[in-house]
């Protein structure tokens, strides 16, 4: 009888996020009319850490400048991070070009279709691995990423206090549309978004993953961002020019040199630095 409950339960949940992807469903995102598995890469990895308005200019320019695997294979880094500027989080630009490295070297240019492969890729953690695996071949993919897991806590755990990732990740395998996981995966994207202005307060805050974003204005994100401009625009300066032109302390601008050289971002030639070619 237990079972038969929680069956009408999933039956009902399936029910209202297809019912709600029906009339308010967002179709019109570019990156939901493609397959093409490169720019189902690209978007998501945008999508990671950017919202929706900021990314959609981004991705078509992107697109237009590097257009497959081996355009982006074969750019220069200042040239991707040139494009990556607005987005954010730099270092997925350098991971994207490598994975287009990765493609074009190991597997001829076709991205692999197995989300484990596209785990072991640069910058591709196993949500995205999901998500492009779902998205780009119709793979039914279980992963959970902040609007999933704010759908599936909100709808099956109202009533606790901690939720964990192991227990949200058995619902979404036994919700996920065998046949059509692909735009069952953006019906709970949808769905999850929607709850983010229609909820007082965020489901995620009993997630036992949640974390609060840290301020961006004076941490050293933004002061790497920066620098990270910088160099796009002047291709070689010194640390020291690099702190006038910031206003911040030589030395936090030295430390962040030595991580971003640590990264493969920049090189050192004397005491200039540059972004790596
Ligand atoms: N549609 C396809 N991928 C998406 C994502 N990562 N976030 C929101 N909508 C999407």
């Amino acid at each position: 009888m237990k079972n038969a409950v929680k069956q009408k339960k999933i039956q009902d949940f399936q029910d209202e996020i297809w019912g709600y992807y029906r009339t308010h469903g967002r179709h019109d995102m570019v990156w939901r009319k493609t397959t093409d598995p490169y720019r189902i890469v690209v978007s998501e990895v945008m999508l990671q850490q950017t919202q929706v308005d900021r990314v959609t200019p981004k991705y078509k320019e992107f697109i237009k400048q590097f257009p497959n695997f081996s355009a982006l294979a074969r750019a220069s880094l200042t040239d991707v991070l040139g494009a990556w500027q607005g987005l954010g989080y730099n270092r997925r630009a350098l991971f994207l070009k490598k994975l287009a490295e990765i493609v074009v070297e190991k597997y001829k240019g076709k991205l692999p279709n197995d989300p484990e492969v596209l785990h072991a890729l640069p910058g591709i953690g196993k949500a995205t691995a999901g998500s492009i695996a779902a998205f780009a071949f119709n793979h039914p993919s279980v992963f959970i990423e902040t609007n999933i897991r704010r759908v599936f806590i909100h709808f099956f755990f109202g009533d606790a206090k901690k939720v964990s990732d192991k227990d949200i990740s058995t619902l979404v395998e036994k919700t996920v549309d065998q046949k059509n996981p692909r735009e069952w995966y953006f019906a709970l994207m949808d769905y999850g978004t929607m709850l983010t202005t229609k909820e007082k307060e965020n489901p995620n805050r009993k997630s036992a993953h949640y974390v609060k974003q840290k301020p961006f204005t004076g941490s050293d994100r933004q002061v790497r961002g920066k620098i990270v401009a910088l160099l796009v625009k002047h291709k070689s300066l010194t640390a020291r020019a690099v702190a006038r032109e910031t206003h911040e302390p030589l030395e936090r601008v030295e430390k962040i040199f030595v991580r971003l050289e640590k990264e493969g971002f920049v090189r050192r030639t004397g005491r200039s630095f540059c972004i790596v070619s």
